[in-house]
């Protein structure tokens, strides 16, 4: 079923050195669609994704992923996600496909092989060099494919098309629609670029000042409300009422 829940949180609450940087945040993400997650600069969206990766623990609330509580049942969890969160890290004197190895060995699973997930990101033919000599964009792409090749069932990417060229920025939307439709994956990503945004989500979330206020599906602000992404987002952060 399309519609189904993935990923539920409930309540969740992340307090840092006493602040709650995160508070009464739910979130649905329906199986199947790309959900885009928006806020301001130090809304909590990376943080969030922490949680929901077992990166960290929430300090009240839940997340459950495919079922699963995302602190008891962790194991289970890491298995079904693969992610990109922040810069991503890598073996630097190790090559793009050794690094991807490594990851396939850790993950118990042959997953899209390295070859094929080095040409779903347009990473084909570039040998032995190592990744610490990789530009910007490389490394990025290189996170995309190292967050899918194990063939996880959700993606959770942070920032994925930061740092990219737009035809890069092309092919990835390309390559997200192919991992939906071809093999039935989930992705929950952000950007800070709206206009990405609404071509590639279904569903976008807003979080502002640590709370997820909206959930709405890009198929409503279009139609319904008949305004761009950009606009709906300004009148949610400038306090205005949308729904
Ligand atoms: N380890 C930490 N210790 C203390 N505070 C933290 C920690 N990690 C994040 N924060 C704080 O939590 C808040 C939310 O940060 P977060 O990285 O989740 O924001 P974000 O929405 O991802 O922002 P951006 O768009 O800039 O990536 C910020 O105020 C940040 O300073
Ligand atoms: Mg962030």
């Amino acid at each position: 079923m399309k519609n189904e829940p993935i990923i539920l949180i409930k309540n969740l609450a992340k307090k840092f050195d006493n602040t709650f940087v995160v508070k009464d945040s739910n979130m649905t993400v329906p199986k199947g669609c790309v959900y885009g997650f928006l806020g301001a600069n130090g809304a909590g969206k990376t943080t969030i994704f922490k949680v929901i990766t077992g990166l960290i623990s929430p300090t009240n609330g839940t997340a459950e992923v495919l079922g699963f509580d995302v602190t008891k049942d962790r194991e289970k969890v890491l298995q079904s996600i693969g992610s990109l969160i922040e810069a991503p890290v890598f073996y630097e004197h190790l090559s793009a496909s050794e690094n991807l190895e490594l990851h396939l060995d850790y993950m118990g699973a042959e997953g899209f092989g390295t070859k094929t997930a080095l040409d779903m990101v347009g990473l084909n033919g570039i040998g032995s060099k190592p990744v610490g000599k990789f530009s910007l964009g490389m490394r990025q792409r290189l996170g995309i494919a190292r967050a899918f090749i194990h063939k996880p069932k959700i993606l959770i990417l942070d920032e994925p098309i930061n740092g990219l060229d737009p035809i890069g920025i092309r092919d990835i939307r390309n390559l997200f629609l192919t991992l939906i439709q071809k093999h039935g994956m989930t992705i929950l990503l952000s950007s800070h670029i709206l206009s990405e945004i609404e071509h590639i989500a279904d569903v976008v979330g807003v979080i502002v000042n640590g709370t997820v206020v909206q959930e709405i599906s890009l198929e409503q602000i279009k139609d319904k409300m008949d305004i761009r992404l950009e606009e709906y987002f300004f009148n949610i952060m400038s306090g205005g009422n949308i729904s």
